[in-house]
């Protein structure tokens, strides 16, 4: 089968400093990736090449038999690759349906009625249980509520690939689980594929079979949850990190903002 997305070789930098390089991997339709790695090692930069905020310097992008990297973000989301950003942003004074509306409005769907538009956008508000905080300023959300708007958001655009950056970040255990919970549950109604950054090994360990670990820019290891957690390249990689006075987000259990 050919893969739904494929990197190869991809590099980017900042100025000297290379956040991506050399990366290749790929993912299959329905397929959930995790995607790990320590502090800085280059995840959220991976989400925005794919995304198309930024442009690789090398190697390259395809997507559903096209070649991506290059494209402008609302290119690339509406063929069908949609996110949720490691900080929540929703527009805080619009309601929580106005704010999936946007989603309905200018994503792949084109629905450009707006009474299908509303109709649609308080289906994805119950998928995700924010149906009763339909008429709620996003801003007055808790952050659990805002996680999973931000969820709704992105499956408004009816992608067949969203990215999850740290969608449990935060989260209390609850939370966290309802979250895994959600996403186990709407992942194959909605056939698409995943790929999940995230610290938190426990969630990552529920809803992903294949992990490609990052360090420093580059793929350290690709396997199985038992396989990665074991490799003591990666136990190294998460041990060796220095600088943030002891504070270290990375471990496998908790959970950095
Ligand atoms: N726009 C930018 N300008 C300059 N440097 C950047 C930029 N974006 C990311 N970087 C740097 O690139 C490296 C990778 O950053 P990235 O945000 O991709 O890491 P990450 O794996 O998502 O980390 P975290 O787990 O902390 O979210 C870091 O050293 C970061 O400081
Ligand atoms: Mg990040």
């Amino acid at each position: 089968m050919d893969a739904l997305l494929e990197l190869d070789g991809v590099t980017k930098s900042f100025g000297g400093l290379v956040a991506v390089r050399n990366l290749s991997f790929s993912i299959g339709e329905g397929e959930i990736l995790g995607l790990i790695g320590p502090n800085g090692a280059g995840k959220t930069t991976v989400f925005n090449l794919i995304s198309g905020v930024y442009r690789p310097e090398a190697g390259s992008i395809r997507f559903d038999g096209k070649v991506i990297s290059g494209l402008k973000p609302h290119e690339v989301s509406s063929l069908g690759v949609a996110r949720t950003f490691q900080t929540v942003r929703p527009f805080a004074r619009m309601s929580a349906r106005e704010n999936v509306m946007t989603g309905l409005l200018f994503g792949r769907g084109g629905i450009n009625a707006p009474r299908r538009a509303t109709q649609k956008a308080l289906e994805m508000l119950e998928s995700v249980s924010l149906l009763d905080k339909a008429e709620v300023r996003a801003g007055r959300l808790t952050l659990a509520e805002q996680r999973r708007l931000e969820l709704a958001r992105a499956l408004a655009t009816s992608p067949k690939l969203l990215m999850l950056d740290e969608v449990v970040a935060g989260l209390n255990h609850s939370e966290m689980n309802a979250m895994v919970d959600l996403l186990r549950r709407i992942q194959p109604e909605r056939r698409m594929a995943l790929i999940v950054i995230e610290h938190v090994m426990k969630a990552i360990v529920r809803l992903c079979n294949r992990i490609v670990v990052m360090n420093g820019g580059e793929k350290l290891v690709e396997g199985s949850p038992s396989e990665v957690m074991r490799d003591e390249r990666v136990v190294a990689a998460y041990m060796g990190r220095r600088g943030n006075g002891g504070e270290s987000t990375t471990t496998f259990s908790s959970a950095p903002q």
